[in-house]
């Protein structure tokens, strides 16, 4: 399996979450991440899993994998509920999820789950959206994107764009820039 962390943070904190929700939201982001995902595999923790609204879940188009010690989760044609990296694997050699495997497999949080994910070597890309602007006065979930591209040795693939990456929108807080980046693993 290669995955492919999306992520969305702050420049200068890393934040990604504040008391189990988003710390930003731009709808050009929520396009852009729906996008990126569109028709592949989405795995996420069950912490994330309780951020979508009960509206929004399983996310469409795409099939769902919720990582979860508790057993507290219940299975659906849409959704896989596993409690190791392992049986992640293992569900995606499911017929169920086979679909949706060549459309890409997108690890999208939170702070836990990206940590495993970063660990395990199963991690070959990241797109992450920068938020650049306001101070951001509360946050409880991080992602320390310069020290993640640092410690595992990513390479940026969007430079020509600029340092900041491709320019997404802006709203009266931020600005979001999407930056790219792949890691060759054993070389
Ligand atoms: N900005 C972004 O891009 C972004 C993306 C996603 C989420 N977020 C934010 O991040 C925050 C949530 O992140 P989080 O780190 O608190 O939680 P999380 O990673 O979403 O979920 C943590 C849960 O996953 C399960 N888990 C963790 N490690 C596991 C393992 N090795 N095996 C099996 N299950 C495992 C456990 O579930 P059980 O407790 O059920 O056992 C754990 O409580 C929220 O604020 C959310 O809005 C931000």
């Amino acid at each position: 399996m290669e995955a492919t962390i999306v992520v969305a943070c702050e420049y200068r904190t890393g934040a990604i979450g504040y008391n189990g929700n988003l710390h930003h939201t731009m709808r050009a982001d929520t396009r852009h991440f729906a996008e990126t995902t569109k028709g592949g595999v989405v795995i996420m923790g069950r912490k994330t899993w309780d951020s979508i609204p009960y509206h929004r879940r399983p996310l469409a188009g795409r099939f769902n994998v919720v990582l979860t010690r508790s057993g507290m989760m219940y299975e659906s044609d849409k959704v896989a509920v596993c409690s190791s990296l392992e049986q992640v694997q293992d569900c995606l050699v499911n017929p169920r999820a086979e679909p949706y495997v060549s459309n890409g497999v997108f690890v999208i949080g939170g702070g836990d789950i990206y940590r495993l994910f970063l660990e395990s070597r199963l991690v070959n890309a990241m797109i992450a959206t920068v938020y650049v602007g306001a101070v951001v006065p509360e946050y409880d979930t991080t992602f320390p994107l310069d020290d993640v591209v640092e410690r595992y040795g990513f390479h940026r693939t969007n430079t020509v764009d600029g340092t900041l990456g491709r320019f997404l929108d802006s709203d009266e807080r931020f600005s979001a820039y999407v930056q790219e980046f792949h890691i060759n693993h054993g070389l």
